[in-house]
């Protein structure tokens, strides 16, 4: 079957400049919707809002787009798979009922719980006075409370006491956004552990897990401060090991879509699995239905066969005859660089400089979150000026994690713009455990020795 040529990205983040980027190395014609200053330089932006399906399905139609692929859950979870499939359209991703998976916390929870898939445990009210009683007379503490559906990453709190469950509880109902994410709220035990990023394409039936990842979800280093959409990502992570993998996908993943089988809503797509690496094995904090961000920064760099090839045969239900996808050795890292104030608000329009110099360093690429071309008759012609909270998603490959980090943040240091920040700590916590590693496999003895020689 010959591959698509000319492809639809919609979105208009760092995860969509990565997927442009890939798929015009392998060789498509990519068109983004509506794409940032980055994704111009490589495709075509068209400017079409994400969320404006109509539009995008006239779009397709007229510029006989061969296949779509989407980054963010919103238009996934609005129906945009079920608005191409109805025109003939070729589209990536799950239908708006298995979306679902995504877009609420509880239809998620029920699917777990009919693939007896390990997740923490939880209880759901419908009222935030039955929410605020269940705290009040609830004995053991921490807690999360969670929004039921879509809140742009600001429905989750991971709270230590009761007063902050019960604030977290009271700005569910007010915040706007929460409020309407927050029909139903979720309170969940805490869960202990590392956290990893575990992502599978499938069609339905076959399912291609690709290899595993760590997002650093809070603002600051040292995992402190609010709860971000991710402020840097690297490949492979490792902890989780191949053997770890495999019981990820016979445990979670595959029990997971035969659920959604059952359940009579077929999963296709990005499956993607927010886990807790805990004590007592990997649980499910979240599914998403579409490529992290910035983990898909970080793994489209390492990937060496045809992603293209990849998505195409997800769509026509062939995986199963495809070879699995190659990946470049070693490692992968993206730092995410944000505007002042984010994850609050922030300033935008602000000139960056230094891209050139950042792209140039071989090992790096400079993926655009938010970006967009001055319209400042001030400023030169072709100024690209900040546009968001996560503004770049710095990302280069090496040999080593070690040698990946050294790269990406090299390009970091030539780029800046007013107010511009990151995490400096990307990382760092496999770093120490390779380090760790790595000693005891040189002296396997050093430990038990020093201890039996003191004794
Ligand atoms: P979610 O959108 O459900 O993934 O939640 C966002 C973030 O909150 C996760 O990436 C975790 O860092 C944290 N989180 C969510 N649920 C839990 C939990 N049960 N225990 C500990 N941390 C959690
Ligand atoms: N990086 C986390 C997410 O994409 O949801």
């Amino acid at each position: 079957m010959p591959l698509s040529r000319r492809v639809l990205v919609v979105g208009s983040g760092g995860r969509e400049h990565a997927l442009a980027w890939k798929l015009v190395r392998d060789g498509a014609e990519v068109i983004v919707a509506p794409g940032n200053a980055g994704t111009a330089a490589i495709a075509e932006n068209v400017p079409v809002d994400a969320g404006d399906i109509p539009s995008l399905v006239e779009l397709a139609r007229r510029r006989q787009i061969d296949l779509t692929v989407v980054g963010p859950e919103a238009p996934l979870v609005a129906g945009i798979v079920d608005a191409f499939t109805a025109a003939g359209l070729r589209i990536f991703g799950p239908t708006a009922r298995a979306a679902m998976l995504e877009g609420s916390k509880l239809f998620c929870k029920q699917i777990l719980h009919r693939g007896d898939v390990p997740t923490a445990m939880f209880q759901q009210f419908r009222s935030v006075a039955g929410a605020r009683e269940y705290v009040n007379a609830r004995e053991d503490m921490p807690v999360v409370v969670k929004a039921d559906g879509l809140a742009a990453g600001k429905g989750v709190f991971v709270c230590q006491d009761r007063e902050s469950a019960l604030a977290a509880i009271d700005s569910l109902s007010s915040d706007p956004l929460c409020a309407t994410a927050a029909k139903g709220i979720l309170i969940e035990e805490r869960l202990d552990g590392i956290e990893v990023s575990v992502m599978a394409i499938t069609d339905g039936r076959t399912i291609v897990t690709l290899p595993p990842l760590q997002d650093h979800k809070a603002a600051y280093d040292g995992d402190q401060g609010p709860n971000t959409g991710g402020m840097g990502a690297y490949c492979p992570t490792p902890f989780v090991t191949p053997e770890l993998l495999s019981e990820i996908e016979s445990r979670i993943l595959v029990p997971t879509l035969h659920a959604m089988r059952r359940a009579k809503v077929p999963f296709h797509g990005v499956l993607y699995a927010g886990l807790m690496l805990t004590a007592q094995g990997p649980k499910v904090l979240e599914f998403n239905a579409r490529f992290g961000d910035p983990e898909c920064e970080a793994l489209l760099v390492r990937m060496e066969s045809s992603l293209l090839e990849l998505l195409d045969a997800a769509v026509d239900r062939r995986l199963e005859s495809i070879e699995p996808p190659t990946w470049r050795e070693g490692a992968s890292l993206t730092v995410v660089m944000a505007a002042e104030g984010y994850p609050g608000p922030v300033a935008k329009g602000l000139p960056i400089r230094g891209l050139s110099a950042a792209e140039a360093i071989e090992a790096a690429t400079v993926f655009h979150s938010a970006t967009k071309f001055s319209t400042d008759t001030a400023l030169p012609s072709g100024t690209i000026v900040s546009d968001g909270g996560r503004t770049l998603a710095v990302t280069a490959v090496g040999e080593s994690l070690a040698k990946a980090k050294l790269q990406a943040y090299s390009a970091v240091r030539e780029i800046r713009w007013q107010g511009a920040w990151c995490r400096k700590d990307i990382a760092d916590k496999a770093l120490a455990f390779e380090r760790a590693a790595a000693a005891e496999a040189d002296e396997p003895d050093a430990v038990g020795g020093i201890a039996k020689g003191e004794g």
